[in-house]
């Protein structure tokens, strides 16, 4: 059964805090609801994810996590050389990951070491090996979680407007050059995000508010209405992107 944004559900909170909170609730349980197998994770990237990073590090959550069963990527990433301070990964290994009794090979960061190009086909290749498969199959997801954020012209992941990556229905990866953010970008596309038991959207602050609108009301001329899942998607938002 496919879910798209129409039949997403949408929590609205109090404030940046506690859609923070939420979701760390959530990551503590997808990891709980599989105590027998490895559990595949994508981060999603920018700047809200740093307070749920700030609470999965937390002496009190850390540890309700089996972090040994945890396998991290990445949703998107800036195409920046290796420990760029606007890298994703660079928030997370800071914040989160760094703090955690996570071994490397656990922590799949994008790529950075070729062109945009070659680090796509890289990346695609590490969740192919993850997966144990070049093909997505229905009722097999990739991620057990996908996190995702928005942006203020409706993007998600770097699956920003007018990029001909929205049309990509074969590739796991691709990339993006935004015409609203800088740098080249890497990105799951919307295959393999799909390919999902649970999408959930973090989005917070005033800034979201008429992309948030649009996106509860089913508008698929912004990219992130165009989400879909094998799974549930959910979207956590504060009272702030709410316009509440
Ligand atoms: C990125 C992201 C992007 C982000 C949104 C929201 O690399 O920038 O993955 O999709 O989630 O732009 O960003 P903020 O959380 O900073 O508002």
């Amino acid at each position: 059964m496919t879910t798209d944004m129409r039949h997403a559900d949408f929590d609205i909170m109090p404030d940046a805090d506690s859609v923070a909170r939420k979701m760390a609730g959530i990551f503590v349980g997808t990891v709980d609801a599989h105590p027998d197998r490895p559990v595949r994770i994508a981060l999603s990237g920018g700047s809200t994810p740093k307070r749920l990073f700030e609470i999965l590090a937390s002496a009190d959550m850390k540890d309700r996590v089996d972090w040994s069963r945890v396998e991290l990527f990445y949703g998107d990433e800036r195409h920046l050389p290796a420990g760029h301070k606007d890298r994703n990964h660079t928030m997370a290994e800071a914040v989160l990951l760094s703090k955690l009794p996570v071994a490397a090979d656990q922590v799949h960061a994008v790529p950075a070491s070729g062109t945009v190009m070659e680090d796509a086909r890289a990346y695609e290749q590490v969740l192919q090996k993850a997966y144990g498969s070049t093909r997505l199959e229905k009722d097999r997801p990739l991620f057990d979680l996908v996190m995702l954020g928005m942006g203020g012209d409706g993007h998600t992941a770097s699956l920003f407007p007018g990029q001909p990556v929205l049309e990509e229905t074969q590739k796991w990866v691709s990339v993006a050059q935004p015409r609203t953010a800088p740098y080249e970008r890497i990105t799951l596309t919307y295959p393999a995000i799909a390919s999902s038991a649970l999408v959930v959207f973090l989005i917070t602050g005033e800034s979201k508010t008429e992309m948030l609108g649009r996106l509860r009301a089913g508008d698929k001329t912004i990219p992130a209405g165009r989400i879909t899942s094998e799974g549930k998607i959910l979207v956590l938002a504060d009272q702030a992107a709410a316009g509440s």
